[in-house]
């Protein structure tokens, strides 16, 4: 028999990155490349036509099955979904359309080809109703939008369908992205540009940085491990505190923050406010950094990036 070594397994190897154009897509796309031993690393793209990214459409089948059939990937990460949690709540026939019904026809097309797949989904604390949190992998789930309720209809779906399946939870996620979307850009523009962020002071969650995630899922993915893994930094932090941090690293003026009650901004979807996930399995298996670490490492990232714009 011939033992094959890690390196030629992952030779053999093809991963699909489904959303490969968003934040966290991003990062998985450039950290599964910088890997170097895959056969191939397929990022998708929706929006915006990249090179060197596939375009998809995962609201439609028959453009999901094309792109199956021509690359047969091993590992599946699933990080294309509607993330913009108010727009769910108007528009719910496409949220349920995108962030389950897509994972669904996936399913059905990867067990079509009958090869070994492993499938890595992403949801969210949004499953929880921030009650009680943080929440570790065990605790019950009770969405409190359209949102929330989609995706853990697609946890469900996904661990009585797939045998080989990773469902990541994160949340809170900051990074580079070319969108310009996430919560760090949210307060660049308005620290940089002296206008007034109003920014809730009471709902607790445990941010995290989309290069830490990437690196997290990755080693996951190396491991062969399944199940349901909590992925996010260590430092749980009101959103009001979490945006003076940023500001702080970033040195701008502290005083365009001004916290205000999740009440007072009339959101369509209901936010779980005593929230925050427990990242309790992947815990003993790599350091999980505080907020301060993650953020010093963002910072060299994006002075980086930016320097090689100038
Ligand atoms: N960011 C967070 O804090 C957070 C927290 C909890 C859970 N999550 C989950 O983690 C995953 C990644 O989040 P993210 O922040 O990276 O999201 P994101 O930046 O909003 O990216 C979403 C991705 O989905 C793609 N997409 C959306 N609709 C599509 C469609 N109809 N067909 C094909 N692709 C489509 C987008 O493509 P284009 O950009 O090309 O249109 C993009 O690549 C998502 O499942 C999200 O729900 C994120």
């Amino acid at each position: 028999m011939v033992v094959l070594g890690c390196e030629t397994l992952l030779m053999e190897k093809t991963v699909a990155i489904i959303g490969g154009s968003g934040l966290v897509g991003g990062y998985l796309t450039r950290v599964f490349k910088e890997a170097q031993g895959y056969k191939k690393v397929v990022p998708t793209t929706h929006s915006i036509q990249r090179e060197r990214f596939y375009p998809l459409d995962i609201t439609l089948p028959e453009q999901m099955e094309k792109f199956f059939l021509k690359y047969h990937p091993d590992v599946v990460i699933f990080a294309a979904a509607m993330t913009h949690v108010d727009r769910c709540e108007e528009e719910k026939e496409l949220c349920l359309k995108s962030n389950v019904e897509a994972v669904k026809d996936s399913i059905r097309f990867l067990k079509k080809s009958g090869k070994f797949f492993q499938f890595v989904f992403f949801s969210t604390e949004y499953i929880f109703d921030g009650e009680n949190g943080p929440y570790p992998e065990t605790a019950s789930a009770n969405p409190l939008s359209v949102y929330g309720t989609s995706k853990w209809l697609a946890e469900e779906f996904i661990r009585r369908e797939v045998e080989n399946y990773l469902i990541i939870r994160i949340t809170g996620a900051y990074g580079l992205e070319s969108a310009q979307k996430n919560f760090f850009y949210t307060v660049r523009r308005h620290l940089t540009q002296n206008k007034m962020l109003r920014v809730p002071n009471d709902q607790i969650s445990s941010p995290t940085y989309a290069g830490y995630i990437a690196r997290t899922v990755r080693y996951l993915v190396e491991r062969g491990e399944k199940g349901t893994f909590h992925v996010t930094g260590n430092t749980r932090i009101s959103r009001s505190d979490f945006a003076r941090a940023i500001a702080e690293r970033f040195g701008w003026d502290l005083k365009w923050i001004e916290p205000v009650a999740t009440a007072d901004l009339e959101q369509k979807a209901k936010r779980p406010l005593n929230a925050g996930l427990i990242p309790s399995k992947t815990a003993g298996m790599n350091p999980i950094p505080t907020l301060q670490e993650s953020l010093d490492e963002f910072y060299q990232e994006y002075k980086t990036a930016n320097r090689c714009q100038t």
